[in-house]
Parts: C-alpha cells; sequence; structure tokens
C-alpha cells in the first residue's frame, strides 16, 4: 500500500485550505438547511483535514465516521484532536475502503466525503462505491488532481517530466490494481450524474512562498525520474535552486466534486 507520509499531509493542509472552493460548501449548506444534525463518512481520513475543513464550515450538527486503512494516521488525527465540540461527535474506524467495500453500511450517512483520496483508487471501486451510494444525499471529494502542474520560470524538460508523473499517478501503488489518477473526477462524474446532480468545480494549488512543500513534490517528480531511468538531473537541480532561492512558484490543477440526491 502506498505509504502517505503524515508531515506532508500536515505541510499540504494549509495549501488545501486556500485551494478548495466555497461553492461547494454553500451548495451543501443550503442542501442541509432544515436538518437538525447529519452523519458524515470521512474516506481516507489521513490525519484528518477534511474533518478540520469542513467541521467549521458546514452549519448542521455533525456526527463524524474518520475512516483510513492507516491506523497511524487515524491515532495522529486522535492524538490531536483539540476540540471536541458537544455538536461533533466523531467515531473511527480502520476500513480497507476497497477490498471491504460491500461490507460498508453507507445507508447512515447523509455526507460520504474524502479529500485528496479519488485518484489513488482503481477503475473498478467507482462502480461499486457508485452502486453503494445511489441514495446517499451527497457526495463531496475535494482535491482531486486532474492531471497538470507547472513551475514558473519554465525549463525544456518540464513536459516530460509532467508526461511520467501523470504515468506514475495511474500506476499500481501496491494493491495490485492500477489507480485512475488524474482520470478520478471524470469517472465520478459519470457514474454520479446518473442518480444525483452532479457539479465540479476548480481548486487549484497556487504555490509561492512555502519551500518545504514545493521542496517535497520535487522529491516525489525525483522518485518518478528515477523510477523511470530517465536522465533529468539538470531539470531537478533547476527546480531545486530556484525554489532554494525563492524564485520558484507552482501551481496544480485539482477539482472538487460534488453530487446532490435530487
Ligand atoms: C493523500 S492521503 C489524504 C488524506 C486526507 N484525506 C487529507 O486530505 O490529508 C490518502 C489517504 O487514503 C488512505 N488510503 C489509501 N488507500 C486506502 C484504502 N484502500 N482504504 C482506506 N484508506 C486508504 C491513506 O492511508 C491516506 O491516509
Amino acid at each position: 500500500m502506498h505509504k502517505f507520509d503524515n508531515n506532508w499531509l500536515s505541510l499540504r493542509e494549509k495549501i488545501d485550505i486556500s485551494s478548495r472552493n466555497q461553492k461547494a460548501i454553500d451548495k451543501i449548506n443550503n442542501y442541509f438547511k432544515k436538518y437538525k444534525s447529519i452523519n458524515i463518512m470521512d474516506l481516507g481520513c489521513g490525519t484528518g483535514s477534511n474533518y478540520r475543513y469542513l467541521t467549521k464550515r458546514i452549519k448542521s450538527k455533525q456526527n463524524w465516521l474518520m475512516t483510513d486503512i492507516s491506523l497511524e494516521s487515524i491515532n495522529h488525527f486522535k492524538k490531536n484532536l483539540k476540540v471536541k465540540a458537544a455538536t461533533n461527535i466523531i467515531s473511527f474506524k480502520k476500513i480497507n475502503v476497497i477490498e471491504d467495500i460491500e461490507k460498508i453500511n453507507f445507508n447512515n450517512f447523509d455526507i460520504v466525503t474524502g479529500s485528496a483520496f479519488l485518484d489513488i483508487m482503481p477503475r473498478k471501486w467507482f462502480k461499486d462505491f457508485c452502486k453503494l451510494n445511489t441514495s446517499t444525499n451527497t457526495i463531496y471529494f475535494s482535491i482531486n488532481y486532474d492531471g497538470f502542474f507547472k513551475f514558473t520560470p519554465k525549463h525544456k524538460d518540464d513536459e516530460l517530466v509532467l508526461k511520467f508523473f501523470n504515468k506514475d499517478q495511474k500506476s499500481d501503488k501496491g494493491i495490485g490494481l492500477r489507480a485512475v489518477g488524474q482520470d478520478c473526477t471524470n469517472i465520478i462524474n459519470t457514474v454520479f450524474s446518473k442518480t444525483h446532480k452532479t457539479y465540479v468545480f476548480n481548486s487549484n494549488w497556487m504555490v509561492e512562498n512555502n519551500k518545504a512543500f514545493q521542496e517535497i513534490f520535487i522529491n516525489f517528480c525525483e522518485n518518478v525520474i528515477l523510477k523511470n531511468k530517465l536522465d533529468l538531473s539538470d531539470w531537478i537541480k533547476f527546480r531545486r535552486d530556484h525554489i532554494a532561492n525563492n524564485k520558484s512558484k507552482m501551481l496544480l490543477r485539482n477539482k472538487d466534486f460534488l453530487a446532490l440526491k435530487i
């Protein structure tokens, strides 16, 4: 299984907060305005970034079920959970959402959600997930990578790196099945548009001053470059030098997906 570094998740959280699309939240609040309380399931909760973002913005009272395959991430979230307001009852469960999907009872939940999660799922999962959620009021997945990033200033090998990065996003991350990568938003939109009213909003990362974040992203690119035995050491050096000298900017395109039961 692909391992997610909890430091990377917390570095990313600030960027995600400023990237996520407010229109999705407005629609969710409008949809649930007559509900006294709602039940929310977070898939692949990691260290809880999706919870921290949504709990403050959703106006109804909330009961959360946080789920992840990684007990380490769930425990990290539990340890750092400072405010356990009476309005937010939280429970936790270690779940493999791919292998155990048939065992999950989605019917008890008004919102099934996740962030930075959809792109790592295999194609078959979307069909299974949709079949079990035809009656769920709201499906909301935020920060879905859509296949494009760029750094400024430009380098002649940018396109090549992007091509291999995207290919890697679609590789098997250790579960024996290929991830859908950047196709995730199109796929989920197609499956849910039969039963729900669906929306796709932009939630792009625009990173200017955050050196640590950009450095880690270059490390990801370097791994892909090494895996594919590409001779792109000049690109890596160019990017690292510009980041070190505060001369680097990064844009990465994401989408937020929302489906409302009509
Ligand atoms: C990129 S992280 C995102 C975490 C968090 N939602 C966030 O936005 O920071 C993806 C998460 O999905 C979890 N995950 C990966 N495969 C999973 C599976 N099969 N079942 C449940 N969780 C899984 C990982 O452990 C990780 O915490």
